[in-house]
């Protein structure tokens, strides 16, 4: 998928720039750019919510929304970003969701890739009335219809009503309810809440940042789910408790690479950070009553590690229905059956043959076959109908 979207995402830098510019009564300079001077102040405000939200946590489930320098960095560096995130778990769909619901939204970047990605009818909600306004402003530069409307759940301001085919909450999960686990019942409540109002066939995703301790409360609350009974569409295919969850110091996350916008690699120069590819953490639950997909009948694992390479040998680790493990390879069995091991990435799905169980994971050798089911950021395809033993299922007059 990486990359896929990146004329739309170009396409919302002019409108990004226009609406910020318009929200501070300071409209000069080039339309697809900022100047220096924008840059530096843009920076300034990233340095400080990047600092509240992934280090120091200070601003989480704090109202840095409504501080229009705060707001501002955010669109012009953290829109594009998740948007980009967007898109990505989008292409992983099992189908085109038609309505919409983005909950904290802010100003709306998974709204708007819903938008682009095909939907007809959105709505975002937040409970922060700036934020909102900039979204309905973007809306209005892109000449796209978009509803909002205010939610909150810590007040008990209920999301609109009726039922939708995707629901999505983007960085929002890990802002309720406190930082510890004593918020994974109450943010699995509101997953459970809120997936009462998605339509059968259709998806909640929820989008978290790749921090390690926000990945893991995400994985307990994935954890919650599973035990009320629901399944998970991606990234999972391990149907019990995570088992990135045992060892304290793992924790699950996706990389892509993406087309990053000039501008936000110039804010994210001048507020001192790198930002080279995207990483987040994200849950693609189905409706309650929806079972896991059908197994398929090859042996499959994601690719959730990075490259692992070692002298003569490739490693990754693995996560597929029998669990997390690690795959290896050693260079000397490359053939061409197996070659793709060598090329994989964090997120690939994989089918692997003739498998050694050693150490705490499987060995691959030259009798091995290594296929790619589904590339990272796109669905892994149903299993095939399994044949009927001969003779069965011929109705009359076939
Ligand atoms: C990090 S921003 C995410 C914005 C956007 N969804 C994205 O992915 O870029 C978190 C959003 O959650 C909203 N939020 C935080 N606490 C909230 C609450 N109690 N009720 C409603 N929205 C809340 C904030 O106003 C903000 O817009």
């Amino acid at each position: 998928m990486s990359g896929a979207y990146g004329k739309d995402l170009e396409r919302w830098i002019p409108r990004l720039i226009a609406v910020w510019r318009e929200a501070r009564k300071r409209g000069d300079g080039p339309e697809t750019r900022l100047t220096p001077q924008e840059v530096k102040e843009v920076g300034a405000g990233v340095k400080q919510l990047s600092l509240g939200l992934t280090r120091d946590r200070k601003l989480a489930g704090a109202k840095y929304m409504d501080d229009p320098k705060l707001l501002g960095a955010y669109l012009l560096f953290y829109w594009p970003v998740s948007y980009a995130q967007a898109r990505e778990a989008l292409g992983e769909l099992p189908n085109r969701p038609r309505t919409v619901l983005d909950l904290g939204s802010g100003p709306g970047p998974l709204a708007f890739a819903a938008l682009d990605a095909g939907a007809a009818e959105v709505t975002a909600a937040d409970r922060s009335k700036p934020a909102l306004t900039l979204a309905r402003a973007l809306a209005a530069e892109a000449g796209e219809a978009l509803a909002t409307r205010e939610w909150d759940p810590t007040r008990k301001a209920a999301p609109p009503e009726g039922k939708y085919d995707l629901i999505t909450m983007g960085h929002v999960l890990n802002e309720l309810y406190g930082a510890g686990d004593e918020a994974v019942k109450p943010r699995a409540a509101l997953l459970e809440q809120v997936l009462a109002q998605v339509k059968p066939g259709g998806s909640l995703l929820v989008l978290e940042p790749a921090l390690r301790e926000t990945s893991r409360l995400l994985l307990k609350v994935r954890d919650e789910m599973v035990e009320k009974g629901y399944a998970i569409r991606a990234p999972c295919m391990y149907r019990g408790a995570c088992p990135a969850l045992v060892k304290e110091s793992d924790w699950c996350h996706a990389e892509r690479d993406w087309p990053m916008p000039k501008v936000v690699e110039e804010i994210a120069r001048a507020a001192g950070l790198h930002k080279e590819s995207l990483k987040m953490s994200y849950l693609m639950l189905a409706p309650k009553g929806e079972g896991w997909p059908e197994p398929r009948p090859e042996r499959l694992f994601r690719i959730v590690s990075e490259s692992l390479e070692g002298k003569g040998r490739q490693r990754f680790i693995g996560c597929g229905p029998e669990g997390r493990m690690g795959l290896a390879m050693q260079e000397k069995h490359r053939t061409e059956k197996n070659e793709r091991f060598f090329k994989l990435h964090r997120g690939d799905v994989i089918s692997v043959t003739n498998t050694e169980a050693k150490g705490d994971g499987l060995a691959l050798d030259d009798t091995s076959e290594v296929k790619v089911v589904a590339y990272a950021g796109k669905g892994v395809p149903p299993a095939p109908p399994t044949p009927l033993p001969s003779g069965e299922g011929k109705g009359e007059g076939s």
